[in-house]
């Protein structure tokens, strides 16, 4: 066979939010078809990056008073942190923030002005005068000029459909600050697409390098018509790269995005004393795109389009997949069923997500649906009921002793098994993960019922039998073994489990073609355990509860200005340890005088319950007046070392938020709390 060289990209995730279940098959399909690749012998790069530029991470990051690098780099690792978790095993992971990123966006956009592809036009977008900001179309709603429907987007209209610019929205808002955008002209610099009709005609309707869905949909919708220019530019401020010859700009996020799959690929380069040329300008390198299907713009036609004009090499193919759905609907955070990675990962063994979502993956757009009902029945049955139930009923008949030193007769199960590793590796490598499966299970099947009618837990009581337990074992095991070799891609972990078992790693598909023998059997330790209803539900509930105390992003109905947190940048960090030193307790005021001669204090007595008082002056007297604040309760630094004044002594703090002047607004607990209860 000739050994392939095989760049795979999967899409490059925001930076702006955690990686949850839905973006995770998307994840787990490429990892899986990168796995098959190494595993038949192939040269095989698998990289991705975060998309970290946008307005939605500047505005994020002005929202908590910290820098777009400092909330970039959290996020990378967060994400890092949950593929790791899920198996999926990146050869390098970037940024598009890098300076390997910006090098090739440079690059590829000279080769666009050199080609004379680059326009500029002079327009006027909506501008939000109070963030100084100018407002992508999501970040401005108002009312549809067409239907009327109040709330709609500032680019299209969700209730009728028909697109528009934000200026003909009915009375427009910022959802940044809620206040009205002014139109403010800028200009605006386009990558001319129409020059490449014939050749984006071409290249997405030859077979190749489209599922036949994609290329229908594409023929139908876009490339009937004239091509339209793609808009690149965005004036500052924008988190993103400079444009070097229009300074007042950055590029659009989507313009260095896809950008970051070579950035990455130079990033790993450098570390491998490769050549980034071998990889994108090589017609030898297959380059494999795995996205999900709303991106399908970008990446079949201005993307091929961007690589073309600048001499890069065309996508070999562009793998699209469906979105996942749970219980048969969208993921809901109310219903608990937007369920992040890391919150799967607490509750349930990885490995079965990685099956059960290949069980139901093909080559296909379609949903995927996760039924948790299904889920559970399938990965019980197949992973613990029949795989992994194949190695724990033999090897404990033979651990610590050896294989047979030739495979004994098996009825011609391996044999037929090994017959079947072509069509298998088909299946996976067209994406018909499903199929594969199913042939796959197939094979456990008989080798379950081989190890039923030999009966090793009967053999094992006859000593008379020990040879053929230890035939009947050597079977079963390599049965096992040759599943899994199979099933590697999908299980990575089990495969090393397997390898350690018996002292054979899997490191190719050929293992899969001959049985092994004489090998020692270590002692068989548990490989899976089988998934609980009640972790579902368990997991389900903290998902409900993660998503209803997250606070609401940028650019929601709430609509929470960023200036208080930019005016009182957050405190350096406290450990939990320094935080309950505070003493923290509702009390309720029972006292409140003026103080002669002093213009901002007010003195109050505290009651924390019982006999229990505080001597406190507070500085509210420009925002309360003291008949107003008797019998309310607040909240008090009970444990403040006494200080002493000019008045006398203070011997707490009331808590209280605002700016200062008529801005002052005490806290108040809820109803229900009682003076002397701590807050924590
Ligand atoms: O849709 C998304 O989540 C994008 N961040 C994907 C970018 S893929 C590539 F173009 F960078
Ligand atoms: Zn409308």
């Amino acid at each position: 066979m000739t050994k392939r060289r095989i760049l795979v990209t999967a899409a490059l995730p925001y930076a702006n939010g955690h990686i949850h279940i839905g973006h995770l098959v998307e994840y787990i399909q490429t990892d899986i078809w990168v796995r098959f690749q190494k595993l038949r012998g192939h040269q095989c790069l698998f990289v991705c990056a975060d998309d970290t530029h946008g307005t939605a991470i500047m505005m994020r990051a002005r929202q908590e008073g910290r820098s777009e690098e400092a909330l970039i780099a959290e996020m990378s690792q967060a994400h890092q942190a949950d593929f790791a978790k899920f198996q999926v095993a990146f050869d390098n992971y970037g940024s598009t923030n890098s300076e390997s990123n910006r090098k090739f966006c440079h690059e590829i956009w000279e080769a666009q002005r050199k080609a004379g592809r680059v326009v500029e036009a002079e327009v006027t977008r909506p501008f939000d005068e109070q963030e100084g900001i100018f407002l992508a179309d999501r970040f401005v709603k108002g009312t549809c000029p067409r239907c009327k429907s109040p709330d709609q987007y500032g680019d299209n209209c969700d209730k009728c459909g028909c697109t528009y610019t934000p200026d003909e929205l009915i009375d427009p808002v910022s959802t940044l600050s809620g206040t009205t955008p002014t139109m403010k002209a800028t200009t605006q610099l386009f990558i001319q697409i129409e020059p490449l009709h014939d050749f984006l005609t071409e290249w997405t309707q030859c077979g190749q390098h489209l599922q036949d869905e994609v290329a229908n949909y594409l023929k139908g919708h876009f490339l009937g018509d004239k091509l339209r220019d793609w808009d690149v530019s965005r004036p500052k401020p924008y988190f993103g790269f400079e444009i070097p010859d229009s300074t007042d700009n950055c590029w659009y996020v989507w313009f260095d995005a896809p950008i970051g799959y070579i950035g990455s690929t130079h990033d790993w380069c450098q570390k491998h004393g490769e050549q980034t040329e071998d990889w994108w300008k090589n017609p030898d390198t297959e380059i494999h795109h795995f996205i999900g299907k709303d991106i399908t713009y970008f990446h079949t036609l201005f993307w091929p389009a961007m690589l073309k004009t600048a001499g890069f090499t065309l996508p070999t193919k562009v793998h699209i997949h469906g979105f996942l759905t749970v219980d048969g609907e969208k993921m809901s955070k109310s219903k608990g069923t937007f369920i992040k990675a890391s919150t799967f990962g607490n509750h349930i063994d990885p490995t079965f997500l990685r099956y059960y979502f290949s069980s139901k993956l093909g080559s296909r757009l379609d949903d995927l649906d996760l039924s948790f009902q299904d889920f559970i029945d399938k990965v019980n049955s197949d992973l613990v009921g029949k795989v992994v139930n194949i190695a724990s009923r033999a090897a404990k008949f033979i651990s610590g002793s050896e294989l047979c030193d030739s495979y004994p007769a098996d009825e011609g199960l391996f044999e037929q098994a090994a017959a079947e590793g072509e069509q298998i590796a088909s299946y996976y490598e067209n994406c018909d993960y499903s199929q594969a499966i199913r042939l796959i299970m197939a094979q456990a099947d008989r080798a379950n019922k081989y190890v039923e009618d030999k009966q090793p837990w009967v053999l094992r009581k006859d000593p008379e039998k020990a040879t053929e337990l230890r035939e009947v074992c050597s079977v079963a095991l390599n049965l096992f073994r040759q599943i899994v070799i199979y099933l590697s891609p999908v299980l990575p972990e089990i495969a090393q489990k397997t390898g350690e078992l018996l002292n054979d790693p899997i490191t190719s598909w050929e293992q899969s073609q001959t049985p092994i023998t004489g090998n020692k059997v270590e002692a068989y330790q548990h490989m899976l355990k089988r998934v609980e209803e009640k972790s579902i539900e368990i997991m389900v509930e903290e998902s409900k509860a993660e998503n209803s105390a997250e606070a609401p992003a940028a650019g929601s109905q709430w609509n929470d200005s960023a200036e208080p947190l930019e005016a009182e940048p957050l405190a350096e960090e406290c450990s939990i340890e320094d935080f309950v030193k505070v003493d923290l307790r509702v009390a309720r005021i029972i006292e409140a005088n003026h103080v002669e001669g002093a213009d901002k204090l007010l003195q109050l007595t505290l009651s924390l319950g019982g006999d229990a008082t505080r001597n406190v002056f507070a500085g509210i007297k420009s925002a309360y007046a003291p008949e107003d604040l008797i019998g309310r309760l607040v909240v008090c630094v009970a444990n403040l070392k006494p200080r002493k004044m000019r008045f006398g002594m203070s011997e707490g703090m009331v808590a209280a938020a605002g700016a200062g002047g008529k801005e002052i607004f005490l806290l108040n607990p809820d109803d229900g709390a009682k003076p002397g209860h701590r807050v924590h």
